[in-house]
Parts: C-alpha cells; structure tokens; sequence
C-alpha cells in the first residue's frame, strides 16, 4: 500500500455505529440469505438455513468490514474488493455458525438453546447437525473462491488461508480440543489465555486480518491490526466468560451458568467477576492502542465495535 495520509479529520468526527452497522448488516444479510442452503437436499439446506439466518450479532462480518473500510480510508482500493470483503464477511459467519451448531451438540457442550432459539440438534437431530456444519464450512471456503470472478487468485488463496488457519487447529478447533480437555482443572491464566485466545480469539483476529487483506494491508499497517483483532479477540471470550455468569438466558439466547455448571475453566472462574472485567476493560485499551499506530485515517468503526464488545450485554 502507498503511504497514507496522517491522522484527518473525519476520524475525529463523532462516529455513530449504529447506522453503520445497520447499512452493513443488510448487505450481509441479503447475502447469506440467498447463498446458504441453496439446493442442498434431503432438510440439509433447512438446517444450515436454521443455524446461520434470523440471529446472532454478526460481529465477525462486521469486524470484516470495518478492517476493510479503514484500509480503504487511506488508499484508493478497486471496487472489485468489494466483492471480496463481502463474501470474506459472510464466510466468516458461516464458520462462526458452524462452530456453534457442533458446540452445543451433546458431545461437546450439550446445549438446547441457541440465538433464541432450540439449538440445530435438537430441531433436526445430531446428524443433521453435525452435517450441516460440515457443509457450512465447506461453503464458507466456496464462497472466498468462486467460479466466475475477477477478485484476484492470489486474494482468494490467502483469504481461505486465514479462514483455514484461523478455523482449525491453530485456532478455534484446537481451542474446543483444548476446551474439552480442561473440564474440571485448574488452568494457570497462561493456559487459558491460550485456549481463549485460540478457540475464539483465532476467528475474530481472522476477521480483521481478512477484511485487511481485502484492502492490501502490509506492514505497520497490516501488524496494528492484527494487535487490535488479537486484544479485542481474547477480550471478546473474557466478556462472554463474565456474561455466563451475570446474564440471564432470556438476554443471552443461550443457557446461562453453563460454565459453572460444566466445571469450565474461565476468566471468572480464574480471576473473579472484578478481575475478570478489569482485564476486560485493559484489553479494549490495548485493541484501541493498535488502532492508534496503525497509521489509517479513518478507523472509527473498529474501535466502535471494540467498545460494543466490552461493554455488551449479551
Ligand atoms: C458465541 O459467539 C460463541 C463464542 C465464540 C463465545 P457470539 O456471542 O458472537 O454469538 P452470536 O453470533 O452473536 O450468536
Ligand atoms: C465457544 O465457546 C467457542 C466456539 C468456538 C463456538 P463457548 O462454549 O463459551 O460459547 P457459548 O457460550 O456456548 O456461546
Ligand atoms: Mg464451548
Ligand atoms: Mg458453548
Ligand atoms: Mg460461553
């Protein structure tokens, strides 16, 4: 990327997320649904359509997005990128939904509620479930590479080599592995920073990263976001550490108390609710910290969905 621009004025104007999360969240909705579940048979479309439309923050694809945004607030970028930031936004999502479906299964955390609603195994049954995941991910990577398109290959290769990376074992199922493994032990705060860092941490960071690569990002550039998504990542499963125990189910559309009851180790569990928070609340300062020295004009989005990160209630 050429040298951008030193700190404008645009990105000391107030910021309003909402708006903007609004106007981003209908392109990625439209997208998502017309894309999944499109001629998969035998109630297979049905399922993946159940566990990926109609719920969930979508904060992935936003984070997206916004990386995307801020790197085209310093550089001309072409509009075909677009396309590319777009499918990268909803390919996330569908990991992200996949990885839930198989974590509430009974294998894993057995859990019958999920955005509100009856989780997939129990609306469709533990095979279905388990498939429709599999087929989420699958999709998830025919998305980033499709068939008739002038997104560049070399664009296409590294985005499925983030998702890739930033989904398996490096990343979030080595953090489920890691996850299953700890029941009931006493982790040292290194061994849980690493499990949260790779079983949700991997998939936020992966977000940032993609929509950063959509926008060429090399360099200092490329380094301060991925501090922002790696600070704002691990902080993100300290909150929802904290929120299994001081939110309600109605609120969080999942079980609450479940890590607790589970015998999982966690933040809170480690740290206390006070200490779990403030750590919280250091890692947002370290997220907005990267932003500052990653040299684009414009990335008040980011740090917007930052804070909606720390100080969400479900
Ligand atoms: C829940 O993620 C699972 C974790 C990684 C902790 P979200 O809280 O982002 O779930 P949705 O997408 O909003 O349902
Ligand atoms: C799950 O963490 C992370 C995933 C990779 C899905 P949790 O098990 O804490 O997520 P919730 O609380 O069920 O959403
Ligand atoms: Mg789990
Ligand atoms: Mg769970
Ligand atoms: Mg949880």
């Amino acid at each position: 990327m050429s040298a951008v621009p030193t700190l404008s004025s645009s990105s000391n104007q107030p910021f309003d997320v909402t708006p903007w999360s609004q106007n981003h969240l209908a392109r990625v909705e439209q997208a998502l649904s017309q894309w999944v579940g499109d001629g998969a048979p035998a109630g297979l479309g049905d399922a993946m359509r159940y566990a990926v439309l109609d719920g969930g923050k979508r904060l992935r694809p936003l984070l997206v997005l916004a990386a995307y945004e801020a790197m085209r607030s310093g550089a001309a970028i072409a509009a075909v990128f677009d396309d590319a930031a777009l499918r990268a936004a909803c390919a996330v999502e569908l990991i992200h939904a996949y990885s839930l479906v198989h974590d509430d299964m009974p294998c894993m955390d057995n859990d019958v509620l999920r955005r509100g609603k009856p989780t997939v195994h129990v609306q469709f049954g533990e095979a279905q479930a388990l498939l429709a995941g599999d087929a989420l991910q699958a999709f998830a990577f025919e998305l980033l590479a499709p068939e008739s398109s002038d997104i560049p290959a070399d664009t296409q290769a590294t985005l499925c080599r983030l998702l890739a990376r930033a989904a398996g074992s490096a990343g979030m199922a080595g953090g489920q592995a890691i996850d299953l493994a700890s029941v009931g032990l006493a982790l040292t705060e290194d061994q849980l920073r690493q499990m949260h860092r790779l079983k949700t941490g991997a998939l936020l960071q992966g977000s940032v990263l993609m929509g950063a690569a959509c926008g060429h990002a090399a360099g200092v550039a490329y380094q301060a976001l991925s501090d922002y998504g790696a600070a704002m990542g691990l902080a993100f499963q300290v909150v929802d550490d904290i929120l299994d125990v001081v939110a309600d189910s109605a609120t969080l559309g999942k079980t609450a108390g479940k890590d607790a009851a589970a015998d999982k180790p966690t933040y809170v569990s480690l740290l206390g609710l006070t200490r779990a928070q403030a750590y919280a609340q250091e890692l947002l300062g370290e997220a907005h910290a990267a932003l500052g020295r990653c040299g684009l004009p414009d990335t008040r989005a980011l740090a917007a969905l930052a804070d909606m990160v720390v100080r969400r209630s479900f």
